[in-house]
């Protein structure tokens, strides 16, 4: 079977390697679709930490089963399945208390161990994920939006809440998708108007606020002097992180779901008067994959539009740098295979 290895940073290569063979309690699955996310590009780019190479990437994956028996696996050969790319160690402390997705041993897929740019990947049995009724785009589509489901189930979005969404890229979008889902009063808010008209169009969120044009009084505008009650941070930007507080209501949370390598710093008086939660929100559990899943399958959330670009496996090597061109105005691009 095909292969795409990144070999160093800069270098994929395309290798011929032998079909994986089921083991007890694991499941081959054919890959259909690989979406590309910030986490592939970067660790082509060389700027991912702790990443070793050679290393196949992918971990947004649209399959199918191939292959796989025992009594754990419900699914016939050919039935769409996605799965969940972080495997827990079911031990640790944060495993034991019920969130293997911040597991202290986690690995993950097309991180710490090989991902998904390859016709056929083995897979343990309890990571599936049933995609039966949605298409294999939408398929592709579910890991990135379970981030976002995740991060406003645990900030608990509640109906007619205002809540501030910082950042309309995929992952942005997709806590978007699900905040409107709860029925919460959205802002959206980027410093890229073409992302924010699209938020608008696609994820229905309420307000749109360029964060370059007095975003303070924009909020207090909208809110009646009351500002947010939820601010949710999916730039990964070190200013963005450090200005949310200024937008957040006395008595309410902010939740980091973008990441970045510096220190972050909160006038504590602010943050103290307003008795403010903070918190991160690290990839998502079983629940939250369900979620996207019914939510995509019965028309809640469109997802399909978020797909802006298209290569095949064997082109990942001439085509996958021209994704990091921020000209190409890329949303969401994905790899197909047949
Ligand atoms: N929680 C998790 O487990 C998890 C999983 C995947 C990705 N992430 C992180 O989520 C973040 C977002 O990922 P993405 O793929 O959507 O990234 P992206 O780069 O496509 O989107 C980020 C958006 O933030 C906007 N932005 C940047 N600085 C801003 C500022 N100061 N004010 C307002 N908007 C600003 C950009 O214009 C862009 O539209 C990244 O930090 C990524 O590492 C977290
Ligand atoms: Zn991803
Ligand atoms: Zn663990």
């Amino acid at each position: 079977m095909k292969q795409i290895i990144c070999l160093e940073p800069g270098k994929f290569e395309q290798r011929e390697v032998t079909r994986p063979v089921a083991e007890p309690g694991k499941v081959i699955l054919k890959v259909k679709r690989i979406g590309i996310c910030g986490t592939d590009l970067h660790a082509f780019e060389g700027t991912q930490p702790f990443f070793t190479y050679p290393r196949v990437l992918g971990h947004e994956l649209a399959c199918e089963i191939a292959e796989g028996q025992g009594p754990e696996i419900n699914f016939k050969a050919g039935h769409p399945v996605t799965f969940i790319p972080y495997f827990p160690c079911n031990n640790c402390i944060a495993c034991r208390n019920g969130k293997p997705n911040c597991c202290t041993k986690i690995q993950g897929a097309g991180v710490h161990i090989d991902g998904g740019m390859t016709e056929f990947i083995q897979v343990p049995a309890y990571s599936l994920i049933d995609g039966e009724g949605l298409t294999s785009d939408e398929l592709a589509m579910v890991e990135p939006m379970a981030i976002g489901a995740h991060a406003v189930r645990i900030t608990e979005i509640q109906k007619d809440e205002y809540v501030l969404i910082i950042g309309a890229g995929p992952i942005g979008l997709g806590v978007m998708a699900f905040a409107k889902v709860n029925g919460a009063r959205v802002i959206a808010m980027d410093v890229n108007n073409t992302r924010l008209e699209f938020a608008q169009k696609y994820f229905g969120v309420d307000h749109l606020i360029n964060a370059l044009e007095n975003p303070v009084e924009q909020i207090a505008k909208i809110t009646g002097n009351e500002m947010v009650t939820a601010v949710i941070d999916a730039t990964g930007n070190k200013r963005a992180i450090e200005g949310s507080l200024e937008f957040l209501a006395h008595g309410g949370r902010i939740t980091l779901v973008g990441i970045q390598k510096e220190s972050f710093c909160f006038s504590h008086p602010e943050f103290h008067k307003r008795e403010t939660t903070l918190r991160s929100s690290r990839n998502a559990t079983r629940e939250d994959f369900n979620q996207v899943v019914t939510n995509i399958r019965n028309g809640n959330v469109n997802v399909s539009a978020l797909i802006s670009h298209r290569i095949t496996l064997h082109s990942v090597p001439d085509q996958f740098p021209l994704l990091l061109d921020p000209q190409k105005g890329v949303i969401k691009a994905i790899i197909e295979l047949d």
